[in-house]
């Protein structure tokens, strides 16, 4: 299975992200757009970002009911975008529906995955204020479990689970995690957290990096170091 690791632009205009993208003339990273540079920005920056070589992830977690879902995705997919997602939080039938819309006329699609716990939420947030009891580990198990019974391609989770959710789902179910930070760096929001090379140990397929490589001084420094202890 391809192995990289994904840029979050996560920028609100398309200037600023087109110069950050300037500034990476070796290797045209995969990057993924998420709602803040969609919502700016608008369909128009994910055709740039395309026409530039780039693959994308557009990272807009759908999550509504599943008619809504299954015709939304058909525009998404219009984009030849290269990954996007979903809320496992909205059931298996709402998950089917975004693989059905995602389907294009020449049989192709954009992989999917599902979003099962925010890498920002911790146990005692799921307990407290979503009155879930269950532990981080059972319910990113339960929706993985889902996900793939819907048919979807792997999940987004923390790079402390990808072990267990290949584990429960089996290696070709792809493992795609944020919350990665250098072992140097801050945390900023994020709670559960791993540095790239930990995340290759584990079993990651790809890591989704944010703010070390976009706030670093040299993002392509930080980029290639990324790469580097990511995929050796
Ligand atoms: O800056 P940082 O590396 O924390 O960025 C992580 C990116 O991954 C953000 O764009 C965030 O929205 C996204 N993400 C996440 N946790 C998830 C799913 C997506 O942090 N479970």
């Amino acid at each position: 299975m391809a192995k990289d690791v994904i840029i979050a632009c996560d920028f609100n205009s398309e200037e600023t992200t087109l110069a950050f993208l300037d500034l990476f003339k070796e290797r045209k990273p995969f990057v993924k757009i998420g709602m803040e540079l969609f919502y700016a920005a608008g369909p128009e920056i994910v055709r740039q970002i395309k026409q530039r070589g780039h693959k994308i992830f557009l990272d807009l977690k759908l999550h509504d009911i599943p008619n809504t879902v299954r015709k939304t995705m058909k525009v998404l997919s219009s984009l030849n975008i290269d990954m996007t997602n979903v809320h496992a939080a909205g059931t298996i039938e709402m998950m089917k529906a975004a693989l059905e819309g995602l389907v294009r006329e020449d049989g192709s699609r954009p992989l999917l995955i599902a979003v099962t716990q925010l890498t920002s939420t911790s146990e005692q947030r799921m307990r407290e204020e979503l009155l879930i009891d269950a532990s981080i580990q059972d319910t990113v198990a339960k929706y993985s479990h889902n996900a793939q019974l819907a048919g979807l391609d792997g999940v987004v989770c923390s790079p402390l689970e990808a072990a267990f959710v290949k584990e429960a789902c089996g290696k070709s179910f792809m493992t795609v995690t944020p919350g990665i930070r250098f072992a140097n760096g801050t945390k900023d929001d994020q709670v559960r957290i791993t540095t790239p090379a930990k995340a290759r140990k584990i079993g990651s397929d790809y890591i989704v990096v944010g703010r070390p490589i976009t706030a670093a001084q040299n993002p392509v420094a930080a980029y290639e170091y990324c790469i580097k202890e990511f995929l050796g």
